[in-house]
């Protein structure tokens, strides 16, 4: 098939005939032909940030040389196709996590915006002291920080939902926590340092039969895998459009809209206003209520594009490929003198996170990237989940779509010679 009619099936969310086929997915993708000191790159550093294929990129050119203006603003014909677009990209968003409407999806700048406007919001309408929310050993700093800030200004109680040493989550454990004063569950649907994958369907289950709403944190397990928001029955669900391939300075909150329609906006401003006296103002419905200012127009645009694109590839066609991949660089990468493997939980997606006798992660980074090779160092903003393991930090190895068990095994022997290096 040649790359235009590839495009055109693409853009018409036509997925029935495209196989998935690394090298030519690899094709897509315009960085991945660099060379970093003079070696072909390996980028495996997908979870911090995927790369974009040509898809994404050209939507979003296209969209500034042709149709750019500001949305929801304008009676003129740009702002008209602009809107358009703009809204489009919302549609696609909503049939992406299967929600019932395009009303339940809320554009932010990034995941982080989306956590702060769900502690600011919902600790306004839900929470006051004594209050608990409860969060796992495994979350990202954007889903501790915000939460703490809000402990600091009502006095909530965070609890927190232990793992293993492995880094499986502990259910029964986690049960246990819920109580009269639990109005929150607010965890990570996939760890992005250990690739853990949480049993999210019997968390919402055992919340919901005590009336606790669940958030979730989707920003590591959309790029691997479809999550069907209403299959699931979760309440609120965030993702961030640079892990799945689409544009960074975008976030995505889902709420169900009774939820939604129950929250206070997050930030004041333009259009997210019916009316505005110098006395009063009144808030547009959700999801525009919770969106002041102007948005982040062609990154949505982008994130549209995206989503098509996984969607042409086929999201079960990218898990196949990737738990073969994760399967193999767990494999190979034990093989590998002085490495020991941290987080290997039952369930997990297709992010190796490691670190090595005598060597720092740091080093370790430092030594890879010297042959071409991209891995994230340090604690992954999970510093919590580092002080439960006894670790200070990893290497994380985190493998996307795009990758192949070829950059594994360069991986696997950049790390020979770390371990020959550190004896
Ligand atoms: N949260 C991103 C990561 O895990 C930045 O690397």
């Amino acid at each position: 098939m040649s790359k235009v009619a590839s495009i055109e099936k693409i853009a018409a969310g036509d997925n029935s005939t495209l196989a998935f086929d690394v090298e030519r997915v690899r094709a897509d993708f315009p960085i991945l032909r660099q060379e970093v000191y003079g070696r072909p790159l390996v980028y495996l550093d997908s979870a911090a940030s995927a790369q974009k294929p040509r898809q994404v990129i050209d939507a979003m050119s296209q969209a500034y040389e042709t149709t750019y203006a500001n949305v929801h603003r304008g009676v003129h014909w740009m702002s008209q196709k602009t809107t358009d677009a703009f809204e489009a990209g919302r549609e696609k968003v909503a049939g992406f996590l299967n929600a019932g409407s395009a009303d339940e999806i809320v554009f932010t700048r990034n995941a982080t915006e989306a956590f702060n406007l769900m502690a600011s919001s919902f600790s306004r309408a839900n929470l006051g002291s004594g209050d608990e929310v409860v969060i796992s050993a495994m979350e990202h700093h954007a889903n501790i920080v915000p939460w703490q800030m809000v402990r600091d200004r009502l006095g909530i109680v965070l609890r927190i939902a232990p793992i293993d040493d492995a880094g499986n989550f502990l259910l029964d454990e986690f049960e246990a926590l819920l109580g009269p004063r639990t109005k929150l569950v607010a965890l990570t649907h996939v760890s992005n340092a250990l690739g853990t994958v949480v049993p999210v369907k019997q968390v919402i289950e055992k919340a919901h039969a005590r009336n606790i709403p669940v958030l979730l944190d989707g920003c590591q397990a959309t790029p691997h895998f479809a999550v069907d928001v209403r299959a699931l029955d979760v309440d609120f669900y965030i993702f961030t459009g640079h892990k799945v391939y689409g544009p960074s300075g975008i976030g995505v909150l889902y709420g169900k809209s009774e939820h939604l329609n129950a929250l206070p906006p997050y930030q004041g401003g333009g259009d997210m206003i019916s009316s505005v006296t110098f006395e009063k103002s009144t808030f547009k419905a959700p999801p525009h209520r919770f969106e002041a200012g102007t948005p982040p127009i062609v990154e949505v645009i982008g994130l549209g594009a995206a989503i098509d694109y996984l969607g042409a590839l086929g999201q079960d066609n990218i898990a196949a490929h990737e738990a073969g991949l994760r399967a193999y660089a767990e494999e190979r990468l034990a093989r590998v003198p002085n490495v020991r493997l941290v987080g290997t939980a039952r369930e997990k997606a297709s992010i190796v996170s490691f670190v090595m006798d005598n060597a720092h992660p740091h080093d370790i980074g430092t030594i890879v990237d010297r042959a071409g090779i991209a891995v994230r160092t340090g604690h992954h903003c999970t510093q919590p989940l580092m002080d439960r393991l006894g670790v200070a930090a990893t290497a994380r190895a985190s493998l996307g779509l795009y990758n192949t068990r070829g950059e594994v095994d360069s991986l696997a022997t950049a790390l020979e010679s770390v371990s020959e290096i550190f004896g």
